[in-house]
């Protein structure tokens, strides 16, 4: 498998106006593979605009190497710049002008031939809408003409910052559509979301960032292995007894709908034994590895009850020098509405008996 995009030890400063200049990368290292849909994610701020915007040329980096399909950026951009179709932040296109004739400039600016708008306006679902002014649009819509717009050149690499952001579930669900077909193609696929659980479904492989570091990259099941947790779910008849019952015998729980959440868990046996000792029979038992614990758990952004973290975690524990601290707070993360939490006094057979 070849590299399609290569960074290594890239630093990326910006001066301030006051105060002291801002480390936004800090020796940041990636790699994506050819006809990878590959995730790029970090929290606020971590610098993944940063990395794209000093990838395609846009900004200029303090010191360290990139390669776009083999070809050293930015000294080589204007060769593979036909090859590399991108949205990074949401672009700005003119209000005035219908989405249709905002591409045909686009291709026109870009040498595509015009035929390929009509085909990109109906891959991302805008046809209809195309002789419209983009004014008019909704912001879903202003998104799908962005992705359109890097759809332009059939390009080997896309490159796209938060392409899901705006877009309603079946908007998210064609997105992802979209995405594995450009990668059955044979073109690769960076993108950088938020939403974790759609970067789960949807990606092959993963990069996660903080504060400017890569702290986790891999394939997806690899980085949830890597970091699984021990969590389970459970699903039984008697759930309130159960829950009890569990909690009781020193398990962290947390009850969500109809099911019982087991945090910090070395074997799932010990779920069955337990209940099965209550003449309580499991129907469902599961690991839940999940990559917004992973990335929680990778950045330190995990959420605290009553605060806000700074959204440069500057003043957050770091993971490596704290614990994570997912486990403060387990009810709050499934919303303090939908679940309860139970917890017991020792986890036995569990991680941290
Ligand atoms: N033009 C700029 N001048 C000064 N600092 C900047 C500038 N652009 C970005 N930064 C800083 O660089 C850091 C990384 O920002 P960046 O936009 O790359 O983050 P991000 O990972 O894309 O975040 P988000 O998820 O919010 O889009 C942040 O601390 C940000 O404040
Ligand atoms: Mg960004």
């Amino acid at each position: 498998m070849s590299a399609v995009l290569e960074i290594a030890g890239l630093v990326k400063t910006y001066q301030t106006l006051f105060g002291k200049p801002r480390v936004a990368l800090d020796h940041l290292d990636m790699e994506v593979h050819q006809g990878q849909i590959h995730g790029f994610l970090g929290p606020n701020g971590s610098g993944k605009s940063t990395t794209l915007k000093t990838l395609l040329g846009l900004l200029r980096a303090d010191s360290g190497h990139m390669r776009i399909l083999g070809q050293p950026v930015p000294r080589a951009l204007p060769q593979v710049v036909s090859r590399v179709g991108a949205i990074v932040e949401a672009p700005a296109f003119f209000g005035n002008f219908t989405g249709h004739k905002t591409l045909l400039l686009l291709a026109r600016a870009g040498g595509v031939p015009k035929q390929r708008v009509d085909v990109v306006l109906d891959q991302v679902g805008l046809a209809n809408r195309a002789e419209d002014l983009v004014k008019t649009y909704s912001l879903g819509m202003k998104q799908r003409l962005a992705v359109a717009s890097a759809l332009l050149k059939d390009p080997e690499l896309l490159i796209l910052d938060e392409p899901s952001n705006g877009l309603d579930p079946a908007g998210i669900r064609e997105m992802r559509d979209l995405l594995r077909e450009q990668a059955d193609r044979g073109a690769t696929v960076v993108i950088s979301s938020h939403i974790l659980a759609e970067i789960q479904q949807i990606c092959d492989s993963v990069t996660i960032i903080s504060r400017g570091r890569r702290v986790a990259a891999g394939p997806v099941s690899e980085v949830l292995a890597a970091n699984d947790r021990g969590t389970y779910r459970v699903r039984v008849d008697d759930l309130r007894r159960a829950a009890q019952i569990l909690a009781d015998a020193g398990a962290q729980i947390t009850v969500s709908g109809d099911q019982i959440v087991v945090h910090d868990l070395a074997d799932p046996a010990w779920i069955s034994r337990a209940l099965g000792l209550h003449d309580l029979w499991v129907r469902e038992l599961a690991p839940v590895a999940q990559l917004e614990d992973a990335f929680l758990t990778l950045t330190g952004g995990g959420p605290r009850r009553g605060q806000f973290r700074p959204v440069d975690n500057s003043e957050w524990p770091h993971p490596s020098h704290d614990a994570p601290p997912l486990h403060d707070a387990p009810a709050f993360h499934d919303g303090p509405q939908r679940s309860t939490e139970i917890t017991g006094q020792i986890i036995e057979n569990g991680r941290q008996a």
